[in-house]
């Protein structure tokens, strides 16, 4: 019977060594769109119920002018990632967590969603379409975009009648052009991302444009990336505009608590679970800015970013460095979670879906 398994997995690696990769240079990936062959679109009829989804060619779609997306921004999406395992096979990560988030994003923005199978079964479907776009094993991931909008027309401020779920997918390499160099951030103290009461803990569309003004004054002075604080007492982290954020001092790790103004990232909570196992200290409370300024380190998290070092943060006229390197919190971290979404470290949690 070994022997048996032990051929079959011969033969499927052989199969897949052969497949067909699309024309990439695989070396050289950042986060920009390449989209894939197919996107996946399944419509909602009046009555809540989505059926009929299926694959198209990638491309553009057709909008009622006056749809509930465009004019009241009544659309919630997800991110999660592809990786080819060194046998060539395709392992999701988690993608039943994205499921359930956009169903709780969904009842926040009154819009009807897929069930987890459907949600599931469509990004399954999206990523082995699209195998040819998942780069070599260690040179990226294919970053499948699952989205759910209102799409039927409306003028006054009302819920739209129509609503459409579309999943297209794109190869990326690293989201930051630093690579996976130590990022600059930048304490931003004008501009709030979330209000208690909001919609900053779900992944609305409209949590994002209005980041956009301070994202790029902040990179045009060279930081990678802004830090939030909260709305109120501006003195409690919140998270940078693309992805949460953690302070490790000594063997313990902090991250600000989700109330409501952060997002319930999925690599925020498997870091978060890496570290226990690992014996730190993990703790989930609100981080003021001062505690901040006082790490040993800091780093970011989410589907897009992965586990990213930061080196400096600069706050009103102080800046301070971090411990980064082979050596520091966040490496051990990565390696262990980077290990896993690409099989080369035992997945024990289940975390890992072979397709
Ligand atoms: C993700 O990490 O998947 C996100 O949705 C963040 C986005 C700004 C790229």
């Amino acid at each position: 019977n070994a022997q048996a398994a032990s051929a079959l997995e011969e033969r499927e690696k052989l199969f897949y060594q052969n497949e067909e990769y699309a024309d990439m240079d695989w070396d050289n990936l950042g986060f920009a769109l390449t989209p894939a062959d197919y996107m996946y679109v399944m419509k909602c009829s009046k009555d809540g119920d989505f059926t009929k989804g299926e694959l198209t060619r990638f491309g553009n779609i057709e909008l009622s002018p006056s749809a509930g997306v465009l004019n009241y921004g009544q659309a919630i999406y997800e991110g999660t990632k592809a990786y080819r395992k060194d046998n060539g096979k395709l392992l999701l990560f988690r993608p039943d967590h994205n499921a359930v988030r956009m169903q709780h994003g969904a009842e926040r923005m009154l819009m009807p969603s897929p069930s987890v199978d459907q949600f599931v079964d469509a990004v399954k479907q999206t990523a082995f379409a699209n195998k040819r776009w998942v780069p070599p094993s260690g040179k990226g991931s294919l970053y499948i975009r699952p989205l759910l909008m209102g799409t039927g027309p409306v003028l006054g401020l009302g819920p739209a009648p129509e609503y459409t779920f579309i999943v297209y997918a794109s190869p990326v390499g690293n989201y930051f052009k630093e690579g996976v160099a130590a990022l600059n951030l930048y304490v931003e103290e004008e501009h709030a991302r979330a209000a208690p009461g909001g919609s900053g803990g779900v992944k609305s569309i409209t949590n994002y444009a209005p980041v956009l003004k301070a994202l790029s004054r902040a990179k045009s002075l060279g930081y990678s990336d802004v830090l939030y604080l909260d709305s109120v007492k501006k003195k409690y982290l919140e998270e940078a505009s693309a992805c949460n954020v953690f302070v490790v001092k000594g063997r313990t790790i902090s991250t600000p608590a989700t109330n409501g103004t952060i997002l319930e990232g999925i690599t925020r909570k498997s870091v978060m679970e890496i570290a226990c196992d690992q014996g730190y200290q993990v703790v989930e409370k609100a981080v003021h800015v001062d505690e901040v300024m006082d790490a040993d380190e800091v780093f970011c998290t989410g589907t897009a970013v992965g586990v990213a070092p930061v080196g400096t943060i600069t706050y009103q006229d102080k800046r301070v460095e971090y411990e980064t390197g082979d050596e520091s919190v966040c490496q051990k971290l990565r390696s262990v979670l980077v290990g896993i979404q690409t099989g080369l470290v035992e997945d024990t949690k289940g975390w890992v879906t072979c397709i």
